[in-house]
Parts: C-alpha cells; sequence; structure tokens
C-alpha cells in the first residue's frame, strides 16, 4: 500500500480534523501517502479536488474538517460509482477511507474498487448498534458505543441547558418558560446528554409527544419555581408520527427534509394554551442549531479521534477490507476496535438503519434520564454535577 484516499461526508463534528491527524501521522510512519478528497463522494467525482494530506497541515484541536464536506449520494448521480472508482485508480490510491454519518457510509455499501476502512462520526450518535433489547442492559454490547463527535456536541447540549454556560440564568431572572431545541435528527441522544444540565423535562423523538401531560407538568413546576426548562429533540413526532416541525421545501440528496422549528411550535402552543392560567406571556423557543457541531473538541473527542483514524490507517495498511475502527465501553474503560462493517443494521436497500435511543437511559413517566442514562453517559461526559438550587428567598409586600 503506497497511498491512501480519505473523505469526510455528511454533517460536521468536532473531532473530524483530530480522526484526519490520527490517520495521516500513522501513514507517515508506515511511509504511506494520504490523498485528501475534498468535499466528501463529491471530491471523487470528475469535477472533484484533492490535497495531498500531512500532520503538519492539521490541527486536531480544531472543530470542523480540513477537507470540507457534503451530502452527496454517489448512487444518485449519473456514472457516479464509475467516475470515482475510475478516479482512484488514475490517482494511484490503493485505499479509501470513509469518514462518515449512516448516509455517507450506506453509499459505501455498493461501492467495489478499492479496499475500504470506515470511521462513522456524527454529532447525532446514531450509527452503530444498541445492547440487544430482549437481553439485560450491557454496555459493552453496544456497537460504537459512541460516534465521534458526539462527545463534544453532548458536552455543548448540557451547557446550553445549565445555568453555567447556558439559558437557565435568563430562565431564572425573567421567570420564562423556555423549550430548547437539540439536534440529533429522529435520535434522542443528544437531547437525553442535555441532562447532565438539569433542565425540568426531556422530549425525545423515539416517543411520540404527550402534550397534554407536557401542558400539565409544565404548569406545575412553573407554580414550583416560577422558571421551566424543557428540551425538545428537532426530530419530535405528534401521536400519528408526522414531525412536529420540518422545511419540505429544503430537501437533502438523501431525501431528509431538514429539522428543525419544533420548539417555536412547542413554545408556541404552551404560550396559548398557559398564559392566562399561568399569568406569563413569557414563553421562548431557543434553538442552537449548528451551535451543537461547532468548536473544537473535549479532551475525550480529540483522543478517541486521533485513535480511530490510527486504526483505520492500519486497518488499510494491513490489507483489511469492510471493516470499522469503533469504539467499546468495557467496565469503565474506552477501547477503539475493529468491527466488521456488516454489523451495522441495514434495511433492504442496503441503507444504515439509525440507533435510535435505547429507551432504558430514559424516564418518560417523568421525562428525564434514569440512572442506566446516567451510567451510560459517565465516559462521555463525567460524574454528573449536583443541579444548581438558587436559594429561596420569602418575599414581603411592600405594603402592608
Ligand atoms: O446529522 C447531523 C446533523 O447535525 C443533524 O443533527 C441535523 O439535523 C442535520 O445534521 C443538519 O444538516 P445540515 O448540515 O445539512 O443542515
Amino acid at each position: 500500500m503506497k497511498r491512501i484516499g480519505v473523505l469526510t461526508g455528511g454533517g460536521d463534528t468536532s473531532a473530524l480534523n483530530s480522526i484526519l491527524y490520527g490517520i495521516t501521522d500513522a501513514a507517515q510512519q508506515d511511509g504511506i501517502e494520504v490523498t485528501g478528497f475534498l468535499r466528501g463522494w463529491a471530491g471523487l467525482l470528475d469535477s472533484g479536488q484533492y490535497v495531498v494530506l500531512s500532520p503538519e497541515i492539521l490541527s486536531p484541536d480544531i472543530g470542523g474538517t480540513f477537507l470540507k464536506t457534503s451530502r452527496t449520494k454517489l448512487a444518485k448521480i449519473e456514472g457516479g460509482y464509475d467516475q470515482a472508482r475510475a478516479n482512484l485508480q488514475a490517482l494511484g490510491i490503493d485505499g479509501l477511507i470513509l469518514i462518515g454519518g449512516d448516509d455517507t457510509i450506506s453509499v459505501a455499501a455498493q461501492f467495489e474498487g478499492v479496499p475500504i476502512a470506515i470511521i462513522t462520526k456524527t454529532i447525532d450518535n446514531d450509527v452503530g448498534a444498541n445492547s440487544p433489547p430482549d437481553e439485560p442492559l450491557d454496555f459493552s454490547k453496544i456497537v460504537n458505543y459512541f460516534t465521534p463527535g458526539f462527545p463534544s456536541a453532548a458536552r455543548r447540549a448540557a451547557d446550553f441547558a445549565s445555568w453555567h454556560g447556558g439559558v437557565r440564568t435568563t430562565g431564572y431572572s425573567h421567570e420564562r418558560i423556555i423549550v430548547l431545541e437539540s439536534m440529533g435528527m429522529s435520535a434522542g441522544w443528544l437531547a437525553l446528554a442535555s441532562a447532565f444540565g438539569h433542565p425540568d423535562f426531556i422530549l425525545v423523538p423515539e416517543l411520540s409527544l404527550d402534550y397534554a401531560r407536557l401542558r400539565e407538568m409544565v404548569a406545575r413546576r412553573y407554580a414550583e419555581q416560577k422558571h421551566v426548562l424543557v428540551v425538545v429533540a428537532e426530530g419530535a413526532v405528534y401521536p400519528d408520527g408526522s414531525v412536529i416541525s420540518a422545511d419540505t421545501t429544503n430537501v437533502d440528496a438523501f431525501g431528509h427534509a431538514k429539522l428543525g422549528g419544533c420548539a417555536d411550535v412547542i413554545a408556541r402552543r404552551l404560550k396559548a394554551d398557559l398564559s392566562a392560567e399561568l399569568k406569563t406571556r413569557n414563553f421562548n423557543a431557543i434553538i442552537p442549531s449548528y451551535l451543537f457541531r461547532c468548536g473544537a473538541p473535549t479532551v475525550l473527542d480529540k483522543k478517541i479521534g486521533i485513535k480511530l483514524g490510527r486504526k483505520a490507517e492500519q486497518l488499510l495498511a494491513r490489507g483489511k477490507s469492510g471493516k470499522m475502527a469503533s469504539v467499546k465501553r468495557s467496565g469503565d474503560t474506552l477501547r477503539v476496535v475493529t468491527v466488521d462493517a456488516r454489523r451495522l443494521p441495514r434495511d433492504d436497500e442496503g441503507n444504515i438503519v439509525p440507533k435510535r435511543l435505547d429507551l432504558r437511559l430514559y424516564d418518560s413517566e417523568n421525562m428525564c434520564i434514569t440512572p442506566e442514562g446516567v451510567e451510560y453517559f459517565k465516559p462521555i461526559l463525567g460524574k454528573m454535577p449536583s443541579p444548581l438550587q438558587p436559594a429561596k428567598f420569602v418575599t414581603k409586600p411592600t405594603r402592608a
């Protein structure tokens, strides 16, 4: 193996440059040249572009992807597979590392030509397989304990909700009812991570919205503490399964309508129904959107990202194909291991089935995290911080 190619596809994350750094660093030691294709699969097409990569030009401390990205569906481009194959051959590429989410990697299943190594990445944490649902929960059985980029986004989700870096302070000061929207597509992992910032309620898209209960719980909590914070996942659905808010005029190459805006819908509905009863009109929706994906990786994301990159390079250098560099939990330890990419569940058309939130981690009754959920996040976010409780004050009327 003399020259390998690499591309990053799908939404960016904070850990991508760390992965690229790990790949190039390992390749340099093995005397292998690394060609980076720009803008995901698009970089491999005739109008595509590439660069020669080395660890010296990459910074593992900066988020986003040096190689840029796109949501290019090769199968939808006439002659796309052939163009990509021919370009790899012309450039003398002996192996390809794909760094992507479910969509980018689904395309890989139909791609033959050179050996392929896979690193799944997405802030949604929805690629892999859960601990089998019919057996006791066992974290060591999760395929992809997390996808790189998720730990940094999870940290942000917790911070956005918290008293220290998030919306709680203004919620308290202005006695607001805030609905904060998390990214994550149709998976509730990121929304659940916000539990480490102690919101009052979390709504995940795996269970449909029980609006009557939410309304009742918000009203009760407001009566108790005069401010309420609800976190809702962008993919939240109504009982009939339809998403609460999606922009159907904005559909990506994979056919997904752009999600977003359900916090607005819910905040407006709560305002219409509760403002008279609670004597406030202070209902707010906050949608951080791409902020979940921006900025530097956490220490864990950077460390694991570099290791995953090294592992993928080693897989190709040892002549392996169809393997995935993956994170596994054993006890309290996280390790980077090799997994056969066929272990990713697929539907009849070969598309990867998203790994949705394991509902054993979510308490649907109280709309919050379970002790098992706290344990899941322990190696990712550390110990659950104690909730900050503002001192209770006793008010007196200004006039008798
Ligand atoms: O898949 C990652 C993700 O950030 C989702 O959480 C979000 O819905 C989507 O990407 C946004 O996609 P785009 O970058 O195409 O707007």
